[in-house]
């Protein structure tokens, strides 16, 4: 929990940290060398042919929406909205070019009709039974997709009811040990392979918020990971057998959810031997989206800020899950780092060095998917004088999260093909995407929206070799 004191501590631990702010400068420094304006080069990138996989650990409200969603944009009877990968742009050259290709005709990305999928869960549910019980899409456009989405059943899962203490479900493997249940999610990635005819596969984690862990010595080698997979070390989670297998078999794995998974020394060990690219982690949806929205502004005007209290309701089955206290906790770290690391309180202590903030979800079964999110925001202006602002998001969690899933889907697809991306592990030009983006150790994350729309698309412009894009502008003055 976060509180006045919290933030002072933090304050104060990241100046005394100066050997680490040192270190965080230098590859700074490097990176923004590096960062020219003209076109650099962005290697090769194979082409999208053939299908792609894309397999789901947990299949629940996300997972659903998402992929019926694929199948009525694919049949013409709705639009992909806020999807980046199939109704963005992205500007080329100078503002009087003129040229701005839609994303999916700039760089080649796999198409939706390429699309197979495939999923694990702890219920026995195909995907028509499990998007009628997260009731988040209307029927009539259910019933319309029955066939397709009834087809889709889950394979059994990995799961521990200690790392998820609200849910439990007949549909789970049984295994002597934690190597062995990795080695029948290796059996079964091959198997979708086969039977899909994919070419290429991508996992994408939607399964529950696991509770909170920090990593031990387990996590810290492939060598010291898979000794604990044999002694079946109670530090690894479910979400992480999902991870080791997908990355041994060469499948970038993205993670949806707060749980450490792919945040660990040995998952980017394997990431970049294997050149299957990771990013992660926790669905930048709703509330946290406005947060970096907001914060940013406020620190661009030098508005000061004493409170933050963010609360949420929601009634689905992330909710009910997320109501327990090693769950919640999981989650309410992912959603406070935001303000501190976009505030920079050891920069500017007297606007921002003594925020109060704090992070509730009540569990609140009437609203199932159609989350509200509260937010108060104590700001101070000229003179210290106070302001409030008050945000009530009425929001759709999974409306929001899934055409998130469809862009990480296809852009970790990219990575993959890409010689520049595929071994470089961490896929931090996905920040975009999450709460709480990966960076690599000594770097810390970029939060604000506006940066991170910036990283991604000028990672594409590298990409195909086009000139970086820094709105300076002074040319059109000369
Ligand atoms: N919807 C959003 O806006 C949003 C935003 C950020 C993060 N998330 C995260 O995304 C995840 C999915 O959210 P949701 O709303 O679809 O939740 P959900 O409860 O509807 O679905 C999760 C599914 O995962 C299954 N599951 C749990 N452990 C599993 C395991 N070990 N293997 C296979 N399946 C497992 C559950 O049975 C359930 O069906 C959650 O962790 C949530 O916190 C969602």
């Amino acid at each position: 929990m976060a509180t006045r004191k919290k933030s002072a501590k933090a304050a104060s631990k990241t100046s005394a940290n100066s050997a680490f702010s040192a270190k965080t400068a230098r590859v700074e420094m490097k990176a923004e060398r590096q960062a020219r304006t003209e076109p650099n080069g962005g290697g090769t990138i194979q082409s999208a042919k053939g299908k792609l996989g894309v397999m789901i650990p947990g299949m629940g409200a996300v997972a659903t929406t998402f992929v019926a969603g694929v199948e009525a944009i694919r049949r013409d009877l709705a639009k992909p909205i806020g999807s980046l990968t199939q109704m963005g742009t992205v500007r080329l050259g100078k503002r009087t070019e003129g040229r701005s290709p839609k994303i999916k005709e700039f760089v080649p990305l796999a198409g939706l009709d390429d699309l197979v999928f495939t999923g694990w869960d702890i219920f026995e549910d195909n995907m028509y039974e499990a998007a009628s019980h997260a009731g988040v899409l209307d029927y009539r456009l259910l019933e319309r997709l029955k066939p397709f989405l009834s087809s889709l059943k889950p394979r059994a899962a990995v799961f521990d009811h200690n790392y998820v203490k609200r849910i439990n479900g007949p549909n789970v493997k049984k295994g002597k040990t934690k190597m062995d249940l990795a080695g029948q999610l290796r059996d079964d990635i091959r198997d979708f392979k086969k039977t899909s005819g994919a070419s290429r596969l991508i996992t994408m984690w939607c399964g529950s918020t696991e509770s909170y862990i920090e990593p031990t010595t387990a996590h810290q080698s492939v060598k010291a990971f898979e000794k604990a997979l044999r002694e079946n070390d109670e530090m690894i989670a479910p979400s992480m057998i999902y991870a080791y297998a997908s990355l041994m078999e060469g499948v970038p794995f993205a993670n949806g959810a707060p749980n450490l998974t792919v945040d660990l020394p040995v998952m980017l060990e394997l990431s970049r031997n294997n050149e299957a690219p990771i990013c992660g982690k926790d669905f930048k949806t709703g509330q946290t989206l406005m947060k970096t929205v907001l914060a940013p502004a406020f620190k661009a005007r030098l508005l000061g800020l004493s409170g933050w209290y963010s609360t949420n309701i929601l009634g689905n089955r992330d909710g009910e899950v997320l109501d327990d206290p090693g769950s919640f906790k999981t989650k309410e770290e992912s959603k406070l780092g935001v303000l501190e690391h976009i505030l920079q309180p050891a920069l500017y202590p007297e606007l921002y060095g003594n925020i109060f903030h704090k992070v509730r979800i009540n569990y609140y079964p009437p609203r199932g998917d159609n989350k509200e999110g509260w937010d108060n925001i104590d700001i101070f202006g000229w003179l210290g004088y106070p302001m409030q602002i008050k945000v009530d998001f009425l929001c759709r969690d999974s409306i929001l999260a899934a055409p998130i899933v469809l862009d990480l889907v296809l852009f970790l697809d990219l990575a993959k093909r890409s010689s520049e991306l595929r071994g470089l592990g961490i896929q931090e030009w996905l920040s975009f995407y999450f709460k709480s983006p990966m960076t690599p150790l000594g770097l810390y994350p970029e939060h604000d929206l506006f940066i991170q729309s910036m990283k991604l698309k000028n990672t594409l412009r590298h990409l195909k070799n086009e000139p970086l894009i820094t709105h300076l502008g002074l040319e059109y003055y000369d």
